[in-house]
């Protein structure tokens, strides 16, 4: 793009003043600017003005979930039906790792963080050691997908390589980038991180899929005959990936997504639950939950909202490939974002003081025909790291690690 081009498309979303320093740039970190205003899409900024607009939700009803006594029952032919699926080589596995982490507070990818207390144990090596368990019990590799973005890409790989994927055959490990959205002020004028780029952030987790595709790995997807893709957080290092029963009882039931589900424990818990909205499979998020919704009972008296997501979810290859072509809703998000002042001086704010936007993967579900809610045991399978204290900690996950026999 030539400065002219760059001038044109900001002076059309108003944002002028990204090119307030180019006089000042080497022509190395001029060309890398106007690459970067370039790839931007500033189409979003204007959603800043209609934010009431981007959450409104339908007609929300329940959706009921396959609970544990269901599964117990069926438990030997769901699994048989997931582990033929995985010796064909049908189901692949997508790690997101492209979030900042911030609540953690930790410089590095959250997958790098030693959990362990008498030696090291990181959240990748967990996650990686629960995947192991099923290509031991299968007797194949199974594809392991790992999105980064460019704020942790050089670290995480580098990082996975010195340990040797913790054992994982290299050949079986996949990266590849999310893309990344501009951060802006609270009036949408994006900020200036340095006085040659614009501040950004991941795109959220929703844009995996597209950017798996934008990476050319969709390629692999196809030669290997990859039919279902097994997406799930970094950060739940109890996290059962490519279970062979939920596999099985997803396939069984004919559904274009499963979803591993917890029960709640207080009905305000703060996780997003499954529902049917307008009709389809949707997730309504805790601080969308009424008084009327938390309190609904569904015919044998049980609270109609029961169930919330973690993160895990097996997507049926065709139906993402059709979803691919359409948008995704956009959230727009507080967040603290370090930028330049008025002076160009760096400044690292201790608050939020802008947005950045991103698309969630629970938004796909919405756009699936039909979903399986699969309930997991809360205490085996559910022990996100979000903090280093409290709820959803580090402390919180390595009490559940060792209720679950590992060694810290
Ligand atoms: P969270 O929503 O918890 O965000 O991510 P986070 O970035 O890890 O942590 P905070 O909010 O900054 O403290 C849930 C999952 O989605 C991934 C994360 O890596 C995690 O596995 N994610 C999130 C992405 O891959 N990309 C994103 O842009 C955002």
């Amino acid at each position: 793009m030539t400065l002219e081009q760059a001038k044109e498309k900001l002076a059309k979303y108003g944002q002028e003043h990204v090119l307030q320093y180019y006089e000042e740039l080497t022509e190395g970190e001029r060309q890398a600017l106007l690459d970067q205003i370039e790839a931007t899409d500033m189409s979003i900024l204007e959603a800043c003005s209609h934010r009431e607009d981007l959450v409104k939700k339908g007609v929300i009803t329940p959706l009921a979930a396959m609970q544990l006594s269901e599964i117990e029952a069926n438990r030997e032919s769901f699994t048989e039906t997931g582990l033929a699926a995985i010796r064909a080589g049908k189901v692949g596995a997508v790690l997101l790792a492209g979030g900042m982490g911030t609540r953690l507070g930790s410089e590095d990818p959250k997958g790098m963080y030693n959990i362990g207390l008498t030696r090291d144990l990181y959240i990748f090596e967990c996650l990686i050691r629960n995947l192991m368990d099923v290509v031991r019990q299968a007797d194949t590799w199974i594809h392991l997908f790992v999105m980064t973005s460019d704020k942790n890409h050089e670290s995480t790989t580098r990082f996975l390589k010195e340990k040797d994927f913790f054992g994982y055959r290299p050949e079986y490990v996949h990266f590849f980038q999310q893309e990344m959205a501009a951060a802006v002020d609270y009036q949408g004028r994006i900020y200036l991180e340095e006085k040659g780029k614009m501040a950004t952030s991941p795109n959220g987790n929703g844009g995996w899929f597209v950017s798996m595709k934008n990476s050319g790995l969709l390629d692999v997807v196809h030669r290997e005959g990859i039919e279902w893709l097994n997406v799930f957080a970094v950060d739940n290092v109890l996290q059962r990936i490519a279970d062979p029963c939920f596999v099985g009882a997803t396939i069984r039931k004919e559904c274009a997504v499963g979803a591993k589900v917890v029960k709640k424990n207080a009905p305000d818990e703060k996780v997003g639950v499954m529902c049917l909205e307008d009709g389809r499979p949707s997730i309504v998020e805790y601080y969308e939950l009424t008084d009327e919704l938390m309190n609904a009972r569904d015919e044998n008296g049980d609270p109609a909202y029961y169930f919330g997501v973690i993160l895990n979810y097996l997507f049926r290859v065709p139906d993402l490939e059709r979803l691919a072509a359409g948008n995704l809703p956009l959230h727009i998000v507080e967040k603290k974002i370090p930028h330049l002042d008025g002076e160009g001086r760096p400044v690292k704010p201790e608050e939020p003081n802008g947005y950045k936007f991103e698309n969630l993967v629970l938004d796909m579900i919405h756009q699936m025909d039909s979903c399986l809610p699969y309930e997991v045991v809360r205490n085996r399978e559910f022990a996100p790291i979000k903090n280093k204290t409290g709820v959803d900690s580090v402390e919180s996950a390595r009490a559940l690690l060792q209720e679950n026999g590992v060694t810290l």
